[in-house]
């Protein structure tokens, strides 16, 4: 039979599809399955999905492009079925900027969509100089150091909060 839940991913470094992949292996754990795949996959009949879930990370401060044009473009889709949407996002180490209601990049993504999902999250993302090439580590170092982050090149950090990805599973399990 096939699979009545997708997840897609946006994810540049990999953490996104991490979380993902974690949201995925809770539904395996509780009989049901999801079809895993890139937003960038327009193969997808999302006719055949009665749950579609969307996470994606932030990049100087937005959702990727390919984000939005699908939600614009998926809107009848969107709107006939159940659906979940996360951003993950470095602000969102922070206690006070990491509900959908306090995180910044949250709150303008959806000012400026029309999309209201059944679910809204956001998480903490990962921060890893060495992955990131000159001119990126360049100011991602410079955000750090106005938000109080880490400057340190060598800094690895997963700051994302597994225990959170695990009670959202469940929520989306209460969806099904
Ligand atoms: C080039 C670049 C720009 C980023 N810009 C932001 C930003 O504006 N705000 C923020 O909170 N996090 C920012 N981040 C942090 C990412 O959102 C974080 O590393 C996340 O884990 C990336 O997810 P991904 O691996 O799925 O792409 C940025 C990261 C990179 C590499």
């Amino acid at each position: 039979m096939a699979n009545n839940i997708v997840i897609l991913y946006s994810s540049t470094d990999g953490q996104t599809l991490k979380i993902c992949q974690k949201i995925n292996s809770q539904l395996v754990l509780k009989g049901l399955t999801a079809d895993l795949l890139s937003i960038d996959d327009n193969t997808a009949n999302l006719t055949q999905y009665s749950l579609i879930i969307i996470g994606a990370s932030i990049r100087y401060g937005v959702h990727h492009k390919k984000v939005i044009e699908f939600i614009n473009n998926s809107k009848t889709i969107l709107e006939s079925t159940k659906t979940v949407f996360f951003s993950v996002n470095l602000v969102a180490r922070k206690a006070e900027k990491n509900t959908p209601t306090t995180n910044p990049y949250v709150i303008k993504f959806f000012k400026n969509i029309d999309w209201k999902p059944t679910l809204v999250e956001v998480f903490a993302g990962k921060l890893d100089y060495k992955k990131y090439p000159f001119l990126d580590r360049k100011m991602i170092q410079l955000i750090m150091w106005i938000t109080k982050g880490p400057t340190n090149t060598n800094t690895e950090i997963e700051y994302t909060d597994w225990k959170k990805v695990q009670s959202f599973s469940e929520k989306i399990i209460a969806l099904t």
